[in-house]
């Protein structure tokens, strides 16, 4: 159970654990390029340890030494078939992506998940692989894991995905991977394109525009990847800096990807005082550090356009918002309703737990600021990044809030609490 508890402003210099999207990826595209992969920074959270059983279960040799992960890749068709259910456990990533590759394999595999990950759609993922010719059952009519996929022969197609989701369109690449011809994904609003640079940089043939990206298929070889600290976990503590004046932090090595830096846009709008130092390139992902001067912000307008960018940061923004000056409308965010929780619904109802003033909305919420946050006992709905973005509300609290069930957060951040114990002394 983590509690937390009022703090005048947060300081210090500190690196957060690498990018959970980017070392889900490394497992995957490491285990069918040939050769090895020596993968540094990796997150061993529970999320991304899940992908590594997944493909260990398929004949990968995958060691893991400190957060040093050498993946011994057998190449394109070097999986061999598992002899038991794949377990996903929490991760949306690894079921969904993996789903790609599975499709065009040899064998027939079986992916289950968690009770969370159960109720999660899968069509999105299915109907795309479906028209390529894969073979995909489940649950609820092909909605929902376990997910039975028999390997066949693929068909390149053009996909027009009417979510913008970097889990469907890197499911529909990774299958492009096997199938015949070009696979092309069409987004209005391009989603995060970590499996787009890995390939890349695994000797992937790719093409891409702002609007598509088509691949096909390509050998890929072993590669040395140096994983980027996570921009979705460094939100917490960007945004608790942003927001405290005297505050003054800097968090080292972080990924600024442009498709997942609309945490910063959006605090810089509400008035944050935010640098980013020392760019450099880092095997295709931009890195830099983060340095955050404290002061009061105050609310602003999130629509469609940038969700895609924070799709992971609402949850925090939201929580700032509420200490914000005046109202923060957050629209277009249908997408949270599907994620490890419906995090409109588990947010507006812990917020108001916190006596803040917050309106659920069919897409988003209306957060009123100045709220004055106060002591309660509150949910994580097994989800780390409610458990997370509470755990920081408490920072703005007179009086203590205990997290149930904050245990979820190794899913992304196993030494949350330990960061967030060396900031606020
Ligand atoms: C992820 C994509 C996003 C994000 C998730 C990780 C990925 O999901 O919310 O935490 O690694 O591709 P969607 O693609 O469903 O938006």
């Amino acid at each position: 159970m983590l509690r937390t508890t009022k703090v005048d402003k947060v300081n210090g210099k500190i690196s957060v654990p690498g990018d959970k999207s980017i070392s889900h990826r490394a497992i995957m595209i490491g285990s069918i390029s040939k050769g090895k992969s020596k993968i540094q920074n990796f997150l061993m959270g529970d999320d991304c340890l899940s992908t590594i059983n997944c493909f260990r279960k398929m004949g990968i040799t995958i060691d893991i030494k400190e957060n040093i992960v050498e993946v011994n890749g057998r190449g394109h068709y070097g999986l061999k078939e598992p002899e038991d259910i794949l377990d996903a456990g929490n991760s949306g990533t690894t079921m969904r992506l993996m789903s790609g590759i599975l499709s065009g394999q040899s064998f027939t595999s079986v992916i289950t998940g968690d009770a969370s990950l159960r109720k999660r759609p899968m069509d999105r993922i299915a109907i795309p692989l479906r028209k390529m010719g894969a073979q995909i059952e489940g649950r609820q009519g092909g909605r929902l894991a376990p997910l039975i996929i028999k390997g066949v022969d693929l068909n390149g197609i053009k996909y027009i995905s009417p979510v913008s989701s970097a889990q469907v369109k890197s499911a529909v690449l990774l299958a492009g991977l096997y199938a015949q011809g070009e696979t092309t994904v069409y987004e209005s609003i391009k989603s995060r394109d970590h499996t787009e640079r890995m390939l890349k940089y695994f000797g992937g043939n790719l093409e891409e525009t702002s609007e598509f990206v088509t691949v096909k298929p390509s050998d890929l070889t072993g590669q040395n990847v140096h994983i980027p600290g996570d921009i979705s976990s460094a939100a917490f503590f960007i945004a608790a800096a942003a927001a405290m004046p005297g505050s003054e932090l800097i968090i080292e090595n972080v990924g600024i990807n442009p498709t997942r830096d609309g945490i910063i846009a959006v605090l810089k709008d509400m008035g944050a005082k935010i640098d980013i130092e020392d760019i450099k390139d880092n095997g295709g992902e931009t890195v830099g550090n983060i340095r955050i001067i404290g002061s009061k912000l105050h609310g602003t307008t999130i629509t469609a356009d940038i969700i895609p960018r924070l799709i992971d940061e609402i949850p925090i923004l939201a929580v700032i918002a509420a200490v914000a000056d005046g109202i923060t409308t957050i629209t277009g965010a249908e997408e949270l309703k599907v994620k490890e929780s419906n995090r409109i619904s588990t947010m507006v109802t812990e917020m108001k737990k916190l006596g803040i003033e917050v309106k659920e909305l069919e897409d988003g919420m209306e957060i009123k600021g100045n709220n004055k946050i106060t002591g309660a006992t509150v949910e994580s709905y097994g989800d780390h990044r409610i458990a997370m973005s509470m755990a920081i509300a408490g920072l703005f609290s007179e009086d203590t809030v205990t997290i149930n069930g904050s245990e979820c957060i190794n899913v992304s951040f196993p030494n949350f609490e330990k960061i967030l114990k060396e900031i606020v002394k």
